[in-house]
């Protein structure tokens, strides 16, 4: 299990500060959070994404907070040391400030998270002051939202034209006013992400294939190891195709059993001669 330090606010701030890069990766369960906690990611995400990457839903929407917060429990149990961020599903925060302050606070209360991540700009900005003056740390995200998807036209880059890239750098400014302590950019192109990180100046910019000019990175874990079967997004870069190697030693098992080379004598266990003799007579 990992070593290493825990990860405050004060040490990513004390990275932005260096020049340092921020690493974060989703996650969902208790294995890999200990291999990304082992590995050193600073910053882990228990996206809403996993309602489609783990669940097989077509969308984020069907995430409930209790799906959340039984996945972020298991993911703290591997990652102790990463700083640990909720994100807050569909309609666990729209319906209003109080309502976003109370299910913020499942995420600390019930499954030891650090901080929560919501969706949306100016127009979510109540939401994330009454979360940060709760005592809760919170993340903003804009660009591809996706429990806006269907709004937003499907899974595509947002802020192309400088009219929605201005609105997007507005909302950046009203999560910071806010109290964000950071904000994820999806899918904006990367001189909007450039110019958005650039300005801030009390949070920090991570960003999901928005470029390279942000303060942190993130990926989604599955697409970074090929494991999510429908779609491969253009901007994930496979680092180990793990999906193909699962798939390969899946089809190897069916293979074995089949033609019954395995199990193989390493792969049971005996009882001593007398013993089995004892159990025929009891048996008769
Ligand atoms: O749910 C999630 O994993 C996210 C990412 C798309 C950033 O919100």
């Amino acid at each position: 299990m990992s070593e290493r330090e825990k990860v405050t606010l004060p040490r990513l701030f004390q990275k932005v500060e260096e020049g340092e890069p921020i690493t974060m990766l989703t996650c969902y369960d208790f294995p890999t959070a200990s291999f990304q906690d082992q590995a050193g990611v600073d910053m882990i995400l228990v996206g809403d994404s996993l309602g489609m990457t783990m669940l097989g839903y077509d969308s984020t929407l069907p995430v409930t907070m209790d799906d959340m917060i039984r996945h972020s429990q298991a993911v703290r149990r591997g990652a102790p040391n990463a700083w640990l961020i909720g994100d807050m599903p569909y309609m666990s925060y729209q319906p209003s400030v109080e309502t976003a302050i109370r299910n913020a606070g499942r995420f600390m209360a019930e499954a030891a998270c650090d901080a929560i991540k919501l969706e949306g700009g100016a127009e979510m900005a109540d939401r994330m002051a009454g979360i940060v003056a709760a005592g809760i740390p919170a993340m903003g995200h804009l660009g591809l939202t996706p429990q806006s998807v269907t709004a937003l036209g499907g899974f595509r880059v947002q802020g192309r034209g400088a009219e929605q890239a201005k609105r997007i750098a507005d909302d950046a400014k009203a999560l910071e006013d806010a109290g964000a302590f950071a904000i994820l950019l999806e899918l904006v192109p990367d001189r909007v992400c450039q110019i958005i990180t650039e300005r801030a100046k009390n949070c920090f910019i991570i960003s999901l294939g928005s470029g390279p000019h942000a303060h942190g990175q993130l990926l989604i874990y599955h697409d970074m190891f090929g494991l999510y079967p429908k779609f491969k997004p253009r901007m994930a870069k496979v680092f180990a195709d793990a999906g193909a190697v699962i798939l390969e030693g899946l089809k190897q098992y069916v293979q074995e059993v089949n033609d019954r080379s395995f199990p193989q004598p390493e792969n049971w266990f005996g009882m001593p001669d007398e013993e089995y003799e004892e159990l025929l007579r009891m048996l008769d």
